[in-house]
């Protein structure tokens, strides 16, 4: 498949390029981070810039993971997440229609804890993006996890995932939260879902990436750094999200594999332990 990844520089693109590279033609976008040679600069703010890229790769699917995706920065800057998380969103649909490919959207299941009472500038930006999907396109998915773990080839962005390998290479655990709770994703887990939802050429539907078991940070650090002789500080960071879980019934109605919790933490061991290995061949 030829396939235009835009966001291959973010935490999540850069680990979805590496594992998709070996059995696609794969282009991938950066802005600001050119993390390999490879990588074409693309400003989604800039629809000349967006219709060019997309008209000259001319893909079968795009697969859009670049985000304003920092809750707090899309809190401080309206207008900035307005133009990258909504109205680039709305224009990379124009053009992929126009091409005829499959849009895949990186949503987030964040966007399931908008209820009257609890809302953030970053979730609602994403919910719109997912409406102006499913109104726009047929050809489309848009797949939802939640805290992403697990080794990108990006171990620059201020990720969580990236604050526990800089802990284990420190050998001293941090700070975790206790307080918020929910249900990790193994960043495999979606490059995994990925490729088979191309190749059995899946289209609309919105698919949570998870595990069943329910935990806090302080757990996933705990139960990773158990491997590393490093323990983690608890904190309690008062969040008071309800718990909103999914039974993860739309993996299995699609034949998607699914990762125990258990299974999770020993892929995730092994991956900080060989965290070189996603260094190269980017
Ligand atoms: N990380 C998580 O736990 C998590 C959980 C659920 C969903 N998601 C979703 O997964 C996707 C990737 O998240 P992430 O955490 O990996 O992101 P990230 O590391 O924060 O990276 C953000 C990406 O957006 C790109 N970008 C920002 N402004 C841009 C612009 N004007 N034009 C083009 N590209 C621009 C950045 O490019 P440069 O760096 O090159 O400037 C970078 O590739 C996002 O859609 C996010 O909502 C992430």
């Amino acid at each position: 498949m030829k396939i235009l990844l835009i966001g291959a520089s973010s935490y999540l693109g850069a680990r979805l390029y590496f594992d998709l590279k070996n059995n696609h033609q794969i282009i991938g976008t950066y802005f600001k981070t050119k993390l390999s040679d490879n990588f074409a600069q693309l400003d989604t703010t800039n629809e000349e810039d967006i219709k060019e890229t997309i008209s000259s790769v001319n893909p079968e699917v795009i697969i859009h993971a670049a985000n304003y995706s920092n809750v707090r920065s899309c809190e401080k800057d309206l207008q900035m997440t307005k133009l990258v998380n909504e109205k680039a969103t709305e224009i990379i649909v124009n053009h992929s229609k126009k091409i005829n490919c499959q849009l895949i959207y990186i949503s987030t299941y964040g966007v399931k804890d908008i209820s009257e009472k609890y809302s953030n500038i970053y979730t609602l930006s994403k919910l719109k993006s997912e409406t102006i999907i499913k109104n726009s396109l047929r050809n489309y998915l848009i797949l939802q996890p939640r805290l992403i773990i697990g080794m990108s080839p990006n171990i620059l962005n201020d990720r969580f995932s990236n604050r526990l390998l800089n802990n284990i290479n420190e050998k001293k655990g941090g700070e975790y939260d206790t307080s918020w709770r929910f249900q990790p994703t193994y960043i495999g887990h979606i490059s995994e879902v990925l490729e088979l939802v191309i190749s059995k050429k899946i289209n609309q539907q919105t698919i949570p990436i998870m595990t069943k078991e329910i935990k806090s940070k302080f757990e996933l650090a705990k139960d990773i750094f158990s491997s590393f002789g490093i323990e983690p500080i608890p904190i309690d960071q008062h969040n008071q999200l309800p718990l909103v879980a999914d039974d993860l019934s739309t993996l299995k109605r699609l034949n998607l594999p699914i990762y125990s919790y258990q299974e999770i933490i020993e892929k995730l061991i092994k991956e900080y332990k060989n965290a070189n290995y996603f260094q190269s061949g980017l």
